[in-house]
């Protein structure tokens, strides 16, 4: 079996999770678990905080389903909403939290008749400027959806485009802008995602939405505390399947981009771009070699990659390679640090690790029962 492998720590997801709790103690924690839960299985991770968080979002009608028919029974928010209006009897049947972010929206809504009343989150642009009501508009909309019979417990929510950064005005604007609104609304409030969570408490609300730090990733352009303590929940993991040794001024792998300037060891590891490891890996992007770092070097091919192990010793055909997450040795790479190496962020990696690469789930919650 080719040896690569998500192994995916449901501990850590747990741990993390209440990381994001214990920021913002007065709030709820929706935990966000869209993009099959970036990544990680957006059923298993929800199973595994299913106890803890009062609500989980998703992007879509589709996501939602996935965690119903698994026997999720917490609320479920559509963060987008519905995205047609004939979506709106799924809504009701499964009793999911819909986003009403536009006007078409609201208007399918209100000729729509549940047997139960929605729960709707009106979301508002506070300067984000890809969904929501503009703030004068959420005025009026709110008095609407207020009188509907066919809304039930209203919240409002918005977006922020830089809680990451270190220093943002547009985050005060925004902020100011949200909170205003809900002032004068006398409006629950949901903003705050992982950066915020992590470093703004002045966003933290009735309900905040962390995802990415669920996951273990830190979102922060300069981290703190908290955010340095956050677990890796997946370790993508493979194996050294070949070893070359080759001289002085040789290249490596497609276009020749790494070229030897000493006798070098070369690592071939199982796993490529066909498994959502980034092509765009530089030359230098660390990996973990039996728990050591260890250079990438040459072109990311569709099913192998190449390391130099020079400096290493003990690499033999077999050993571990972790690409990001913990190694047996218990040394950890952050899916963040090889992220800059790929000019992206951890989002991307996380999302695109493809389903030819099998998920192992780990939870000491859920052992299996002993033998008698
Ligand atoms: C509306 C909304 N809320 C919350 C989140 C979670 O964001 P993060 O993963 O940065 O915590 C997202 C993610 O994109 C989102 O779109």
């Amino acid at each position: 079996m080719r040896p690569l492998i998500a192994h995916i720590d449901l501990d850590a997801l747990r741990q993390n999770y209440r990381l994001a709790c214990d920021c913002a103690p007065q709030s709820r924690s929706v935990a966000v678990v869209k993009a099959d839960g970036y990544g990680h299985g957006a059923l298993a991770c929800a199973r595994a905080l299913e106890v803890h968080a009062p609500a989980f979002a998703v992007a879509s009608l589709e996501e939602a389903l996935v965690l119903r028919h698994g026997g999720i029974e917490a609320p479920i928010v559509l963060l987008e909403g519905i995205f047609s209006a004939d979506e709106l009897a799924a809504v009701d049947a499964y009793r999911l939290w819909m986003a009403v972010h536009s006007r078409w929206q609201l208007d399918a809504l209100l000729a729509f008749t549940p047997d139960a009343p929605i729960p709707v989150w009106l979301k508002v642009d506070s300067g984000m400027h890809r969904l929501g009501f503009t703030p004068d508009e959420a005025d009026r909309t709110w008095a609407m959806l207020r009188e509907a019979p066919q809304a039930g417990e209203l919240h409002l929510m918005s977006h922020l485009a830089t809680a990451d950064a270190r220093h943002s005005e547009h985050y005060a604007r925004q902020l100011a802008c949200v909170h205003d609104l809900a002032r004068r609304l006398g409006a629950p409030l949901s903003l705050a995602n992982s950066p915020a969570t992590l470093a703004h408490p002045d966003a933290h609300a009735a309900f905040n939405r962390p995802g990415v730090m669920l996951y273990g990733s830190d979102p922060l352009e300069k981290g703190n505390a908290v955010s340095a303590s956050l677990a890796p929940v997946m370790t993508l993991c493979s194996a050294v399947i070949a070893l070359r040794d080759i001289d002085p001024d040789e290249v490596v792998g497609y276009g020749g981009r790494f070229r030897t300037d000493r006798p070098t060891r070369i690592a071939v590891v199982a796993a490529g771009y066909g498994d959502g490891y980034d092509r765009h890996a530089a030359d230098g992007t660390p990996v973990l070699v039996n728990g050591q770092r260890a250079p990438l070097a040459g072109k990311v091919s569709m099913d192998m990659l190449t390391v130099d192990v020079t400096d290493l010793d003990g690499v033999d055909i077999g050993s571990e390679v972790v690409l990001w997450g913990r190694a047996t040795n218990g040394a950890v790479l952050s899916v963040d640090e090889v992220a800059r190496h790929c000019d992206t962020i951890s989002y991307t990696l996380l999302t695109g690790v493809l389903p030819r690469v099998p998920r192992r789930y780990h939870d000491s919650l859920r052992q299996p029962a002993p033998a008698p």
